[in-house]
């Protein structure tokens, strides 16, 4: 019988920095974690075998014989889906967004609303950098890319982060409610999306993929749900690591010097900040059929959590992976997944982060003001509000 480890994710000392915890129980890893009732894995490896087998590692937790309920399949979007009418989605999406999204056309209106946010900052002012800069930007892209109006910044940051305080209520019960009005605020955003295929203005890639459901025999509300999840997935995550990164570079003087002198560095350190501490810390699966992962058995049915931010440090992988290297050869991070399942805007968010970093570091040297505060969340790590400051060049 392995001894269970003590793992809180919402330990204040976790929040702040969950690294040296994941330092002590990797190796331990996979453990039963009584409290999260599911199978904690740690090691790149193990998260690897589990990410890549969506047959016994399954995203539609119907085949485990448990999760959402089978009349309600048309409504499943992309990431709870498996099989055959993931890959239609997948598919679907990705085609959509090839031949859609002309990459060079955000990269310009990124850069366009990033310049005018910093230029309005007064010089020497604090400023937060995820309420001035972070959500606007984040937000302007992923409109961008799925060809729906962009609507008002505060409020939807607000629907937002009660969505994604919802994900840990099974830990914090008390963030159910206020994320099942979320969830219901957003189905009304979502409920006029159908008709987006009709306005001659919209030419991104929810149109595309409503337009070519009935082609590929995908039913309309799975493309619906799907976009919901491009919405969310693309924001948030998008916020979280632009925070996530600026603030690494804020606190590190040589590095931020090196990056200005040399903004040809900027995306090897994106990748390198992704692995260190990247936003989506973990994802869990759920088991089709009883099997073993690494020596340890597993029973069908039963949750697995894979956590990226701990198989990103594992030794055994990336030398020296608790520090910065930003000339490491192979960084094949999990920051974006693995498999089947993996980032479908990978490469989206890599050129939006790079604007983001590239704009802050033309305007001048970012310097952390204050202390930085985070809510506990288990999935998504990022700092609540980020103040700085930026000497101009
Ligand atoms: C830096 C920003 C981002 C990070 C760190 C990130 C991270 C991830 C990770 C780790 C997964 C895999 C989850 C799993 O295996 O369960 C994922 C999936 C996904 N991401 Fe991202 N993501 C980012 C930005 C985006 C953007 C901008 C979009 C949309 C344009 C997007 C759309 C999606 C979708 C649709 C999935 C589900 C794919 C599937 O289930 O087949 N992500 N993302």
């Amino acid at each position: 019988m392995i001894p269970v480890p003590l793992y809180d994710p919402l330990d204040p000392d976790v929040v702040s920095s969950p690294y040296a915890a994941y330092d002590v129980l990797r190796e331990n890893s996979p453990f039963w974690h009584v409290g999260m009732r599911c199978w904690i894995v740690m090691k790149y490896d193990l998260c690897i075998q589990v990410l890549k087998n969506s047959r016994i590692y399954v995203s539609d937790w119907r085949l485990a014989g448990i999760g959402h309920d089978t009349s309600s399949e048309e409504a499943l979007g992309i990431q709870v889906l498996d099989g055959a009418a993931h890959t239609r989605l997948r598919s679907s999406f990705t085609r959509a967004m090839n031949s859609t999204v002309e990459m060079k056309t955000i990269q310009t209106s990124v850069r366009a609303l990033m310049r005018s946010r910093l230029q309005e900052i007064p010089q020497g002012t604090p400023f937060d950098f995820v309420t001035t800069v972070g959500r606007p930007v984040s937000l302007e892209a992923i409109c961008n890319v799925l060809g729906i109006e962009v609507p008002e910044s505060d409020s939807f940051a607000a629907m937002a982060e009660a969505l994604i305080r919802g994900m840990d209520a099974g830990l914090i019960p008390e963030r159910e409610e206020p994320a099942k009005r979320a969830k219901q605020e957003l189905n009304a955003l979502i409920a006029q999306w159908s008709e987006y295929r009709f306005l001659p203005y919209s030419n991104g890639i929810l149109q595309k993929t409503l337009n070519s459901a009935a082609e590929y025999g995908i039913p309309e509300q799975q493309i619906l749900s799907t976009a919901r999840q491009f919405f969310l997935a693309g924001y948030s995550t998008t916020v979280a690591a632009a925070a996530n990164a600026i603030f690494a570079i804020a606190t590190d003087r040589e590095l931020s010097e090196s990056l200005q002198q040399n903004p040809a560095l900027i995306p090897a350190t994106i990748e390198e900040l992704l692995r260190l501490d990247g936003p989506v810390q973990g994802t869990s699966r759920a088991l089709s059929a009883d099997a073993t992962l690494g020596d340890v058995p597993m029973r069908r049915g039963e949750i697995v959590l894979c956590l990226f931010g701990a198989a990103n440090r594992d030794p055994e992988v990336f030398p020296d992976a608790n520090h910065i290297d930003i000339t490491r050869v192979g960084n094949r991070h999990l920051g974006f997944g693995w498999g089947p399942h993996a980032c479908t805007g990978a490469l989206f968010a890599r050129d939006v982060l790079k604007v983001i970093v590239e704009e802050v570091l033309a305007t001048g040297l970012p310097r952390i003001v204050g202390r930085v505060s985070r809510s506990p969340r288990a999935t998504l790590r990022y700092p609540d509000s980020l103040f700085m400051s930026i000497e101009r060049s």
